[in-house]
């Protein structure tokens, strides 16, 4: 595990060996590399805010994609040839047509989309150059936590919906803002495809094992295919917690396309995936079960 902890948690790493390093630090990440038989590298790391993209590209070009040409280099210096990368929902932009297939036209609206997309033209350019294959991941709303409850969501400041809410629900916040009432949805909030974090990693080992019997290059869509409204989301949370969950409703967030549902067929079929955790109940369930621990044991 490579990280900086510039948003990560040490205390996450629970598993391989940990190497606190920047990709900014190419020989850093020599170092890492050097001496070890690696047969594939998963990048997740990059910023995600999509609001402060905005305000501050340069940040999230340098990172999300000048970094990854960095890791990208010493991935071809020591003849790493597989690469997993996490990519988003975001550089479909607004939706032209739902549920959203991997052939659905590319027109992130933000920087964050757009960093992503750049790395995504980046792999196919590398893998038709060089020795490389490589699996794109799109998440749409990665959400839940680990049904152990070893790992789960813990962001500062924490801006997705479903964390906040719990924080509603737990009392650390007065309130949940309802961003936007008036979009053309079933009751005017916007809706999203929310995928158990758990199924997103089965999707890497399938990705990986694709990769692993020399399966090619490929992008996929990942989420349950159904879409659930905002306030169908805190619905279902307080149903869960069995506590009163306080609203206000406020304007619309800038950049938040109405609705977002995937067409996850093609990974299906390919990686052999299927979403185990698809139940909004349970995805919620877990991440409340989580949210609690986290107050308990880490943000004391
Ligand atoms: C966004 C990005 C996604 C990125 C993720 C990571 C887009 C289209 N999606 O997801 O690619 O990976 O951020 O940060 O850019 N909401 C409220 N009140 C709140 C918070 C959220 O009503 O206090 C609503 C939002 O308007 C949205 C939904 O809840 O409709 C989900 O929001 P959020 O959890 O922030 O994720 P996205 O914006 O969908």
């Amino acid at each position: 595990v490579v990280d900086n902890l510039s948003a990560g948690h040490r205390e996450f790493v629970k598993w391989g060996d940990f190497h606190l390093c920047d990709l900014g630090d190419m020989d850093a990440l020599r170092a890492v590399f050097a001496g070890r038989n690696i047969s594939a590298v998963m990048h997740f790391c990059a910023f995600t805010f999509v609001g402060e993209s905005v305000e501050n590209p340069q940040k999230y070009y340098q990172n999300n994609v000048a970094n990854t040409l960095n890791l990208l280099r010493v991935m071809r210096e020591f003849n790493v040839d597989k690469f997993i990368f996490s990519s988003t929902a975001a550089i479909f932009g607004n939706p032209v047509a739902v549920p959203i297939s991997e052939d659905h036209p590319l027109e992130p609206i933000n920087p964050y989309g757009r960093s992503k997309l750049m790395v995504e033209r980046v792999l196919a350019d590398y893998a038709r150059a060089y020795d490389l294959r490589y699996v794109a991941l799109r998440y749409f709303n990665a959400a839940g936590a680990d049904p152990d409850c070893d790992v789960g969501e813990w962001h500062d400041p924490e801006t997705h919906l479903i964390p906040l809410i719990l924080d509603a629900a737990l009392g650390k916040r007065e309130s949940l803002a309802i961003f936007g009432t008036d979009y053309d949805t079933s009751d005017g909030t916007c809706v999203r495809d929310y995928i158990h974090v758990t199924d997103l990693a089965a999707a890497h080992i399938g990705a990986l094992e694709h990769l692993g019997r020399g399966g090619a290059s490929d992008v996929f869509n990942l989420g349950n295919g159904t879409g659930f409204s905002v306030r169908e989301i805190i619905d279902t949370a307080r149903k869960v917690t069995g506590r009163d969950i306080p609203i206000q409703e406020k304007g619309r967030r800038a950049g938040d396309p109405a609705v977002l549902i995937a067409d996850s067929t093609k990974a299906m079929s390919v990686l052999n995936w299927k979403p185990a955790h698809a139940d909004i109940g349970e995805i919620v369930e877990t991440a409340w079960r989580w949210q609690q621990k986290l107050y308990r044991e880490y943000k004391k």
